[in-house]
């Protein structure tokens, strides 16, 4: 047989199994083993860049004088449901006649060709996710082929349940597979999985990594129509350990209006190496430090700022960086956002080898620490709600 005959019949073989698979065991068993990671590997890259940068004090950034926000000029079309319906995206080739857009790498090009290409239609839609008072809306940030990752937060972290009648939910936020053979085996799997558990969100773009920034308009849009009034939204990454009873209590604390928290880059500088992942012409931004912004690996903030963000982010260009991007809406709200210990989207200490970074202890009072597998995921989860005798005390909350 030929490799691209294999190829298919492999893939549907493991999309027939996993159909049945789910078709059966429903919520129980796991089938996620079936799934290799072919993943997103930009976040690692991004903590090793982030490490270098540390926190200043507060109001750095509020001593500059800003250019003045326009988002009164954003006219308030409050649609009540998704209004993409169709989209016929041609590139602006105007660009094409500009110097410093000549200069730009072909990856930089591409972004800013389609740029202006602001919304995409829906795909799979939960409008009644946030019916009734939700307090938590857990919102999971995946990629079709990573179904492995959100089976298990479903059984940990993004477990839908209520505490003291707070209401958590969850919701996967997903583009369109990378590769075309992917796409038609795939994209049935999702269906069936959103059958069962009614949480992906899918809109009709490709999920790569500078379409990430789509993801984040696309998510402030639609928290604007379908939840405009959840409490609390928590906003990750689909590899990291997250402690919802941690984020009950510390927002059971919180008096902050507009809350905003996470793991803050006070200072962070644009990365002007070529090699980078997370390199940026001069030309696409010449600052020499981004606003304040939250790592993208997970951080909480207010319902109350969904409907500001989203209007503010209208009056933006599309920034390849979706954390930074969401640095640069919250300064047009000049809405600062707030650096937190139990944030550990970098590990728990630097050295990535070190045993803390395993040690169950430290996890029992974080709210969030990035890098976990799925199989990992779990185990640790379960080890932080059994009977965990810890001899230091590490009071972070
Ligand atoms: C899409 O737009 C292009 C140029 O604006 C136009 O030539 C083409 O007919 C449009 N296609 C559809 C399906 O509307
Ligand atoms: C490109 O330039 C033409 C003519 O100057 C203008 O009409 C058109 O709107 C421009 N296209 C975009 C996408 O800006
Ligand atoms: C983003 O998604 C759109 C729609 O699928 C695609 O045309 C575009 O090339 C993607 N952009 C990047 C930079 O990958
Ligand atoms: C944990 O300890 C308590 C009392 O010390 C006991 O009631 C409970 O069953 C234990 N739970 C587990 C999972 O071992």
């Amino acid at each position: 047989m030929s490799q691209w005959k294999k190829r298919v019949y492999k893939s549907v073989c493991i999309s027939f199994c996993l159909v049945i698979m789910l078709t059966i065991f429903q919520r129980g068993a796991s089938p996620g083993l079936l799934f290799s990671q072919s993943s997103m590997d930009s976040r690692e890259l991004l903590s090793e860049v982030k490490r270098d940068t540390y926190p200043v004090p507060d109001g750095f950034w509020a001593a500059k004088t800003e250019k003045q926000a326009t988002i009164e000029s954003v006219t308030d079309t409050h649609s009540a449901e998704w209004d993409v319906n169709f989209i016929n995206c041609t590139a602006n080739w105007n660009l094409t006649n500009l110097d410093w857009f000549k200069t730009l790498e072909p990856n930089f090009q591409q972004f800013l060709l389609y740029s202006h290409c602001r919304y995409f239609p829906m795909i799979i839609n939960n409008p009644q996710k946030c019916r009734g008072d939700v307090h938590l809306l857990i919102v999971v940030k995946s990629i079709i082929t990573q179904h492995d990752r959100r089976d298990v937060i479903r059984k940990t972290w993004g477990k839908e349940k209520e505490v003291n009648g707070k209401k958590i939910r969850t919701v996967f936020l997903l583009g369109t597979a990378m590769k075309e053979e992917e796409r038609a085996n795939y994209q049935k799997l999702l269906d069936f999985e959103n059958q069962i558990y009614g949480d992906i969100i899918q809109w009709d773009f490709l999920d790569s990594f500078f379409n990430l920034t789509l993801k984040e308009v696309h998510f402030l849009k639609w928290m604007t129509i379908y939840c405009p009034h959840v409490a609390y939204i928590f906003k990750g990454d689909d590899d990291v350990f997250v402690s919802p009873n941690n984020i009950l209590d510390f927002l059971d604390g919180n008096t902050t209006p507009d809350l905003f928290v996470g793991d803050v880059l006070y200072k962070a500088r644009p990365i002007r190496k070529k090699e980078n992942k997370y390199y940026i012409p001069n030309s696409l931004y010449s600052k020499n430090f981004y606003p304040p912004y939250a790592g993208g690996g997970g951080f909480i903030m207010a319902g109350s700022l969904v409907k500001r963000l989203f209007k503010a982010s209208e009056t933006l260009d599309l920034y390849p960086i979706d954390d930074v991007f969401l640095g640069m809406c919250l300064e047009v709200i000049k809405v600062n956002p707030v650096f937190h210990e139990g944030f550990k989207t970098f590990g728990i200490v630097k050295n990535k080898n070190s045993k803390m970074n395993k040690e169950p202890c430290f996890y029992r009072h974080m709210l969030v620490v990035h890098k976990l597998l799925p199989a990992e995921l779990q185990q640790m989860w379960d080890l932080v709600h059994s009977n965990l005798t810890c001899s230091r005390k590490v009071n972070i909350l």
